[in-house]
C-alpha cells in the first residue's frame, strides 16, 4: 500500500504540475496586441534637449529645408508634438487608456542614446526612455520598440550611412545598448522599419544628393542600403535570441500587394509582376528564405555594380529566422506600364478609385488577400500589423467636441475587419496598430498631412479624439477577448 499512495500522490501532483503548466502556458500568452504607432522624430520634439545630437532628420529639416519641396512650407519636428515630455505624455497615456488599447508602439532616438553614433551613451537619454516604458506598463499599455524609424546619428550620414558597410558594425553597437537596458521589460523588438521607404523618398525620387546617376542606377543603390539593413536587422535578431530575454523580435517592412492597373494589358501584367518583385518578393524572401530573385539581383547588378550581397550576408539572413513579420499596410499598388518611368513602369498616384487617401486607393481585401498569401507561401509566419491608417485631404477641420473624419473611420473599420477574417481562418496574427495615435510631423509633407485618431492642434498642443478614435474604441472592446 505504501507503494501504491506515493505512486498515487506522485501521480496527483504530476497531473497537478501538468495543469498548472497548461494554465501558465495559457497566462504566459500574450493576447492579441490592439495598439497605436508613433515614430520618435515624428512626435517627440526636444530636438536639443536633455544632450540629444543632430539626426539625419534634424539636418534635413533645418538645415536643407526638405519639407518646402513638396509643401511650399519650411516645417521641423523641433517640438513635434511635444511627446519627449513627460508631463505631455502621461496624458497621452491617458487617452490610450480612454482609447482601450493594450498597446503602444513607439522608436527610440539613435541620435539621444549615442549622440556621437558609436562613442559614449547618454544616460539621460536611456533613463529617458525607462520611464517612458514603466509609466506605460503600469498604465496597462504594453510597449513595442522600435530601434530604428527612419532616424540615426547625422555624424553617420556624414560616413556615408548605409552606403558604408561598417553601418552594421554601428547599428549592432547601439541595438546592444538599448535591448540590454530594455530587454527585460520589453517584450516586441522591431529592428528596422520599412528599409525600402528608408531610401525611397528623400533619396531616390527627391534625389537629395544631387546625383547625376540615373533613377534606376539610383534605385539599385538604396536597395544596397536595405539589403544592408537586411542584414543588420538579422544579425541582431542573432544576438537578441542568445540574450535569452523570452520576448520576441522582427522586422517592419511597406508591403503594397501589386495588380496591373488593366489586367487585358500584357505589358501592365508584365510591369506589375516586376513590381511585385521589387516591392515585396525580395523583402519577404530575404527576410524568411535568405535568398533574393535572380533576375532582381541581376537587375540591380546591371544598374549599379556594386550592388552586391555576399554568400556570407545571405548565409546570415537564411541562419537567423525573426519570431515575427511586421507589417506596415497603407494601400495596394495598382501598376501600369510606362516606357518615360524607371524600369518602365508606374505605381505612385496611380488611383483609378473614387476614395482616394493620401497613400493610394482604399482596398481592405487586399490586405486579406496578402496576409493569407504570406501564410501560405511562408510557412505561416506570425504577423504583427504594425502600421495600418490613413489620411484624406478634407477631413481632419478642427471642431469640439469631436474632429469628424469618416473616411478614416471606415478605413480603420475595414481593415481590421480583414485582419479578423485572416485571423480566423488561420493566420498567426499577432497584432494591430493603427498609424497613428495623433496627428503628427509626416516627414517630408511636414504638418500638412494627418493619419491620427487624435486630432493635435499644432499651435497650443490641444488634442481632440476624431470620430475615429470612438470607432476603434469599439473595435478593440469588441474583440477584447482574442
Ligand atoms: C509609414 C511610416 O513608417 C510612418 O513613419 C509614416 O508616417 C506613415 N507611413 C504614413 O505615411
Amino acid at each position: 500500500t505504501r507503494h501504491i499512495t506515493i505512486l498515487f500522490i506522485a501521480l496527483v501532483s504530476f497531473i497537478g504540475c501538468k495543469e498548472k503548466t497548461e494554465t501558465q502556458k495559457k497566462t504566459n500568452q500574450t493576447p492579441f496586441l490592439w495598439g497605436v504607432a508613433t515614430a520618435a522624430y515624428q512626435v517627440e520634439g526636444a530636438y536639443q534637449t536633455d544632450g540629444k545630437g543632430e539626426s539625419k532628420w534634424d539636418f534635413l529639416a533645418n538645415k536643407v529645408g526638405i519639407t518646402q519641396f513638396l509643401t511650399g512650407k519650411k516645417e521641423t519636428a523641433n517640438v513635434a508634438i511635444n511627446m519627449y515630455d513627460r508631463t505631455q505624455y502621461l496624458k497621452d497615456i491617458q487617452l490610450m487608456k480612454e482609447l482601450g488599447v493594450n498597446s503602444y508602439r513607439f522608436s527610440l532616438d539613435w541620435s539621444r542614446i549615442i549622440p556621437d553614433g558609436v562613442g559614449a551613451v547618454n544616460e539621460k537619454a536611456l533613463a529617458h526612455y525607462d520611464v517612458l516604458i514603466d509609466d506605460l506598463k503600469e498604465a496597462g499599455i504594453e510597449p513595442v520598440v522600435t530601434l530604428y524609424h527612419f532616424d540615426y546619428p547625422m555624424i553617420l550620414v556624414k560616413k556615408g550611412g548605409w552606403a558604408n558597410p561598417e553601418m552594421i558594425t554601428w547599428y549592432k553597437n547601439y541595438a546592444k545598448i538599448a535591448l540590454e537596458r530594455y530587454g527585460k521589460k520589453v517584450k516586441h523588438f522591431i529592428t528596422f522599419n520599412e528599409p525600402y521607404i528608408d531610401f525611397f523618398v528623400a533619396e531616390y525620387l527627391m534625389n537629395m544628393e544631387q546625383s547625376k546617376d540615373p533613377a534606376v542606377t539610383r534605385f539599385a543603390r538604396g536597395m544596397m542600403k536595405s539589403h544592408r539593413q537586411m542584414v543588420a536587422s538579422a544579425e541582431v535578431i542573432k544576438m537578441y535570441h542568445e540574450m535569452n530575454l523570452g520576448g520576441k523580435i522582427g522586422m517592419t517592412f511597406n508591403f503594397s500587394p501589386c495588380s496591373p492597373l488593366d489586367p487585358n494589358n500584357p505589358k501592365d501584367v508584365q510591369a506589375s509582376a516586376l513590381q511585385e518583385k521589387l516591392l515585396n518578393t525580395v523583402f519577404l524572401d530575404g527576410y524568411f528564405k535568405g535568398t533574393y530573385p535572380k533576375e532582381v539581383v541581376a537587375l540591380f547588378t546591371k544598374h549599379d555594380p556594386a550592388f552586391q550581397p555576399t554568400a556570407a550576408d545571405m548565409e546570415i539572413l537564411a541562419a537567423n529566422k525573426p519570431d515575427f513579420l511586421g507589417i506596415n499596410f497603407y494601400a495596394p499598388a495598382l501598376v501600369k506600364y510606362d516606357a518615360a518611368e524607371p524600369f518602365e513602369m508606374k505605381w505612385m498616384e496611380v488611383n483609378t478609385d473614387k476614395i482616394k487617401s493620401h497613400n493610394g486607393p482604399v482596398r481592405p481585401e487586399e490586405l486579406y488577400k496578402f496576409l493569407v498569401k504570406i501564410k501560405k507561401e511562408y510557412n505561416n509566419p506570425e504577423i504583427m500589423i504594425t502600421e495600418n491608417g490613413a489620411g484624406f485631404e478634407g477631413e481632419d477641420i478642427k471642431a469640439n467636441p469631436v474632429v469628424k473624419d469618416p473616411l478614416r473611420a471606415d478605413y480603420i473599420k475595414r481593415h481590421t475587419e480583414a485582419v479578423l477574417k485572416a485571423k480566423n481562418e488561420g493566420v498567426r496574427m499577432i497584432g494591430y496598430f493603427a498609424w497613428s495615435g495623433w496627428d503628427n510631423f509626416e516627414w517630408v509633407y511636414g504638418f500638412t498631412k494627418r493619419f491620427g485618431l487624435i486630432y493635435v492642434d499644432f499651435e497650443t498642443q490641444e488634442r481632440i479624439p476624431k470620430q475615429s478614435f470612438y470607432e476603434y474604441q469599439k473595435l478593440i472592446k469588441a474583440h477584447k477577448k482574442l
